[in-house]
């Protein structure tokens, strides 16, 4: 996690970074730090706390025109004045910023300690800065080099000295780099939004890259001194993508933007005359794909529960067995693939450190590797075999909305494209589901236009100290993402259960008055969920039901009802999704919370 930026030109930077630090804060924001140089020395200011915070001390004068800055996500140390970047050596003559471990930082703590450094915060990062100083021979670039021939761990780095004030070092290994091309300046980040307002020209550093900026040039060559030739891409996405856009809080925009997000996931995508689905971007691995025999899905918290609708919705479509796991514990499991098959990685972000690691995992068990992210250019799209792009538009609330919706959508046309490759459904069964499947943008509209129950519902959750989802099939994940929103946002204990788990033992946990949102809607889970539902009900719980419009009983057997709108079986979770995002937004505005930014999170997670 954590934002890195660097900026050389010639005007002042230090506007600059605060504004680009500001759009990469979902990254982390439990501190942050600049470090600027005009020449004759660095200049570093940093604090606890955002980059509001860092700007109220922040001296915006200040005409320096190189600077570097950072915004943290705690890992080493806590989070501190001291513990934030940027770090200096001895002398105060290197800063670096980093994101990213460095893993054998102890070790070199210990041997640099006993040459005499002295070291002043709790970081990994520091020994970054002292094995500069310990390097330096004249030339910054050959230190950084040397100094990163002796790390292991992940790092995006940047690096400026007083030695040399007209240059800044970065450099990349398993952390996202971007270097940005302007007119007499030249910028780094994390992420293309960060500096997208400057310029629209990027080049993405890979790992094992060093580059030197400079204001007129920048150069990138390998950790061994091999000089590489970069393409420059130019940015799409407009910089209002990363404004709030007159709604209150980023994660309210996008909900809001669902529907437009999965218009465009689905253009040009959808042959609905021929009942099939165009991925061009699979045309040279169709053969294998149609040739697959087993798929494993692999993803991280709320990627993880879009997972888990792929798993059924593609045994459903496919009858071949799909495993979901956490890419975290994905490496534990002591089964080896089949000869043919396939691992999903799905990560909005496409940087997060577990799943990438997973999947590199897989590559070496001989999967054939797919991801799903967000992301142009991301990591993970330069890993994959193959990349499916959600096209949401730039997700900025650190609770993933839109971008859930539409990794849904992109496993259900995934399903439905090897289907048809594979024979296993007709025409018209493949048109039925794709006709279904445009609907829904237009649903969720009518849905997003009657939110006023979902806020007066809300209200009442925010009394409890708990509350519980619960469903069946299909809703069984929607309940963990329902749950996983409510906490992660509002704070309030929450957990999801497959409906029928409940009287094996959670349902100890309910007492009197307990909010229960049981998702209900009409198919084949329907009469049982019910029936779970008046489990509840017996033991006095609070229920709250999301429901289809046209249920006209199901409000015999609970407390309040969020009604979606109809819509075939198989899309109504996306619909209850929407619902459970609002009910979660509404309650965490209620109480107060930081809805963008909640405590202790961050939007991409880089550490394993
Ligand atoms: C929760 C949330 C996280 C992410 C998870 C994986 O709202 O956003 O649980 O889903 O950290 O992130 P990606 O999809 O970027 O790999």
């Amino acid at each position: 996690m954590c934002g890195i930026v660097g900026c050389i030109g010639n005007r002042s930077v230090t506007p600059i970074i605060v504004e680009s630090l500001k759009r990469l804060e979902y990254r982390g924001y439990d501190s942050a730090g600049i470090a600027t140089l005009n020449g004759a020395e660095i200049d570093i200011t940093k604090t606890a706390g955002k980059i509001s915070d860092l700007e109220n001390i922040l001296s915006l004068t200040n005409d320096a025109c190189v600077g570097i800055g950072h915004t943290r996500w705690a890992t080493h140390g806590i989070p501190s004045s001291t513990n934030a970047h940027p770090h200096t050596d001895c002398s105060g003559s290197f800063a670096v910023v980093h994101n990213g471990i460095i893993e054998n930082f102890q070790a070199l703590k210990d041997e640099l300690t006993s040459k005499g450094h002295i070291f002043s915060s709790d970081t990994d990062t520091e020994v970054l800065a002292h094995l500069c100083e310990d390097c330096y021979n004249g030339d910054l670039e050959h230190a950084v080099r040397e100094a990163l021939l002796r790390v292991e761990g992940s790092y995006a780095i940047a690096v400026i000295s007083d030695n040399e004030p007209e240059v800044i070092i970065a450099a990349r290994k398993d952390s996202p780099l971007i270097v940005g091309l302007g007119d007499g300046e030249n910028f780094l980040a994390s992420d293309i939004p960060a500096i997208r307002k400057y310029t629209n020209k990027i080049i993405y550093i890979d790992d094992g890259e060093i580059v030197r900026l400079t204001r007129d040039n920048v150069t990138i060559s390998t950790l061994q001194g091999v000089n590489v030739e970069k393409t420059v891409t130019i940015a799409d996405g407009s910089i209002q993508d990363a404004e709030r856009g007159g709604y209150e809080h980023f994660m309210l925009k996008e909900i809001h933007e669902q529907p437009k997000a999965l218009r465009e996931t689905m253009e040009d995508r959808l042959c609905e005359l021929e009942g099939s689905i165009d991925f061009k971007e699979l045309r040279l691995l169709e053969d294998e794909i149609k040739n697959i025999e087993s798929i494993t899905i692999i993803a991280c918290g709320t990627s993880y529960h879009a997972g888990i609708l792929g798993k059924y919705a593609l045994e459903d479509l496919l009858r071949i067995p799909v495993k979901v796991e956490y890419s975290s514990e994905f490496r534990y499991n002591n089964f080896l693939s089949g000869k043919r098959s396939l691992a999903i990685c799905i990560s909005q972000s496409g940087e997060t450190a577990d799943t990438l690691a997973a999947m590199n995992e897989a590559k070496s068990q001989g999967y054939l590797t797919l991801a799903i992210t967000n992301v142009v250019g991301s990591t993970i799209t330069r890993k994959a075999d193959e990349i499916l792009l959600t096209k949401s538009g730039i997700e900025i609330g650190v609770a993933a909305t839109k971008t859930f919706t539409a990794q849904i959508l992109t496993l259900y046309m995934f399903g439905v494209y090897v289907a048809r490759l594979k024979k296993l459904i007709d025409v018209e069964t493949s048109r039925n589901i794709i006709t279904s499947m445009k609907a829904v943008p237009g649903l969720i509209e009518s849905l997003l236009d009657n939110i006023s129950n979902i806020e007066k519902t809300s209200s009442r959750i925010c009394e409890a100290d708990c509350c519980y989802f619960i469903g069946r099939g299909l809703s069984y994940p929607i309940a963990l993402e329902g749950a996983l929103k409510m906490k992660e946002i509002s704070y309030i204990k929450a957990e999801g259960f497959p409906a029928g788990e409940l009287k094996h033992g959670p349902l100890a946990l309910i007492t009197a008055d307990t909010p229960v949102i049981a998702i209900v809607p009409k198919g084949k889970t329907y009469y049982k969920t019910l029936g779970n539902i008046k489990e509840v009900k017996a033991r006095n719980a609070f229920v709250i039901a999301i429901a289809n419009a046209s249920d006209d009983e199901i409000v015999k057997y609970v407390d309040s009802v969020i009604k979606i709108p109809d819509v075939d079986e198989l899309f109504s979770p996306m619909l209850a999704a929407v619902a459970l995002q609002l009910l979660a937004y509404y309650a965490a505005k209620y109480l107060g919370a930081e809805i963008d930014q909640p405590r202790n999170l961050a939007k991409s997670v880089t550490v394993e």
